[in-house]
């Protein structure tokens, strides 16, 4: 999809408007104190999809939920002790939580990647802070660059990589960080899962004892390997072109007959990535049989569709 791009100033009007776009569900790209991030509202799978769309990017890594404050915050995770001493201290920071998700949240499934826990943070910047109080609900934002290239720190950069892929980008002028935040696991014992903007030693004596670190099995480098990424229960089977016994279908595209569930009807790539983690845990929750599922178009969102479908239908360990 092509867009005009608007250049947004972090004035009132440029915040008003960038709240408005995110509302209606488009990509708006804004300054945090790390580095740029391409935001959407992290209630609206279509929105989220697009992020993944606009990115280019091959697979569905989970997303970091930005929110203004800690009270936005507790809405959507569950604190422990730990994780409230963090929270006090670095926040707003360039400090990630990863946290389980609370119930009910609204958050959807393509922002987690159908995983129970969630990336949370509170930006430091002052335009990220406005913006998300304009806005007022939780914006989903990656680093704002395609994927594979450098994460942008100024809304040049930004518009090097996504102009008319994305529709507007608020300038606030170069990133004070410059590097991505650092993400804290904080489950049974904090464990960093990224080095980032934040140093580990702050995190440790706040804390007041060492930090775990990541077992290659858990390193968010490559979380679409991490054994809790959510798989169906069902077993799958891809590229079908009709069911066999006991096999339900969960189909894509108009000429498919007789699916339990259709990710798009009309084959449209972004609603139908927007609709595949919820349509997966709704068909494992309704029935047993293996699921079937018609051949998705392998180029844009359909080779991150593929490529987590490859993996749902993967051997079990
Ligand atoms: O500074 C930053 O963190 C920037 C700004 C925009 O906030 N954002 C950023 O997002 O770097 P991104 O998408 O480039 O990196 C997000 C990282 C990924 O490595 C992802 O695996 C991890 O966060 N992550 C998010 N949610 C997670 C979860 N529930 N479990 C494990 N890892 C998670
Ligand atoms: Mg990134």
């Amino acid at each position: 999809m092509t867009t005009v791009t608007e250049r947004l100033e972090p004035d009132s009007a440029g915040l008003d408007r960038a709240a408005a776009l995110l509302a209606r569900g488009d990509c708006v790209a804004f300054p945090t104190e790390t580095v740029y991030g391409l935001g959407a509202d992290a209630r609206q799978s279509r929105a989220v999809a697009a992020i993944f769309a606009a990115k280019g990017r091959p697979q569905f890594n989970p997303l970091i939920v930005h929110v203004a404050d800690l009270a936005a915050a507790e809405a959507i995770a569950i604190f422990d002790a730990d994780a409230h001493a963090l929270a006090d201290a670095f926040w707003p920071g360039p400090l990630t939580l990863v946290l389980p998700l609370r119930d009910g949240s609204g958050i959807t499934e393509l922002v987690t990647a159908g995983l129970r826990t969630v990336g949370i943070r509170v930006p430091a910047g002052e335009v990220a802070q406005s913006l998300l109080r304009s806005f007022g609900g939780p914006v989903a934002a990656p680093s704002a660059n395609p994927s594979g290239k450098v994460s942008p720190t100024t809304a040049d950069h930004v518009l090097e990589g996504l102009e008319g892929r994305i529709a507007a980008v608020l300038d606030g002028g170069p990133a004070d960080v410059g590097i991505e935040s650092t993400i804290i696991g904080c489950f049974d014992h904090p464990r960093l899962l990224r080095p980032g903007g934040l140093p580990a030693e702050a995190i440790e004596t706040a804390l007041g004892r060492p930090l775990a670190h990541a077992p290659t099995s858990d390193s968010p480098n490559a979380p679409g390997q991490l054994p809790s990424h959510y798989a169906p229960d069902a077993p799958i089977r891809l590229n079908a072109t009709e069911t066999r016994p006991g096999e339900r279908l969960l189909g894509f595209g108009p000429d498919v007959r007789d699916a339990a569930l259709n990710l798009s009807h009309s084959g449209d790539l972004v609603e139908a990535a927007a609709n595949l983690f919820a349509y997966l845990r709704k068909m494992d929750a309704e029935g047993s049989g293996p699921i079937a599922v018609s051949p998705i178009p392998d180029h844009g969102l359909g080779r991150a569709i593929n490529d987590r479908l490859t993996r749902a239908a993967a051997p079990r360990g």
